[in-house]
């Protein structure tokens, strides 16, 4: 796994389009057997980053939040490897992912909500981490849930981390 050693570390992202731009750089340094996990809370930015991870990648779209779907693989357009987007976020555990069975060797996978579920099915892989209540706002203020349903959409800094595991 060559990956994202390059981009390892803690950076913000100031809109949702910075954040496609950080997809992109990552879908093109990523390659077959590559698994990236990401994890934040709802509206984190994970789906954005993975629309732009499967440009740089260069695979059918679109990319969209698989609601119904647990699994979705967007075939290559360029030759390379298809891209497995996984929401991981009804899934109880890692047997239940593995039970997908997911080509993950040929494959480059995200994982959405997949923090805890891809232990031992990999050796290795990236997690990262999308923060967007770093100003100090947050799980402290008394009206959290109906503020950040409202300010979800509207343009704001994520921080954003990238980490290789375990
Ligand atoms: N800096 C930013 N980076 C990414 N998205 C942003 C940013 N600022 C605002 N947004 C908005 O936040 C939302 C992120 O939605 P997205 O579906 O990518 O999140 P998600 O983490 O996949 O959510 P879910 O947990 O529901 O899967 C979008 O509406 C996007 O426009
Ligand atoms: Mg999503």
């Amino acid at each position: 796994m060559s990956g994202l050693d390059a981009l390892a570390g803690t950076r913000e992202i100031a809109s949702p389009h910075d954040m496609e731009q950080l997809g992109d750089e990552m879908g093109r340094m990523l390659r077959p057997g590559d698994l990236v996990v990401l994890t934040g809370p709802l509206g984190a930015g994970k789906t954005t980053l993975t629309r732009g991870i499967a440009q740089g990648l260069g695979v059918r779209g679109p990319v969209q939040s698989p609601t119904f779907v647990i699994a979705r693989t967007h075939p290559s357009l360029v030759g390379g490897a298809p891209l497995v987007h996984v929401d991981a976020y009804r899934l109880g555990s890692p047997a239940e992912l593995d039970d997908l069975d997911i080509d993950f060797e040929a494959s480059v996978v995200i994982v959405e909500w997949g923090r805890g579920m891809v232990d031992g099915l990999r050796d290795t892989w990236w997690e990262v981490e999308l923060d967007r209540e770093w100003h100090g706002r947050g799980q402290d203020d008394a009206c959290y849930g109906v503020a950040h349903e409202a300010e979800l959409d509207a343009d704001a800094p994520r921080l954003v981390t990238i980490r290789r595991r375990p």
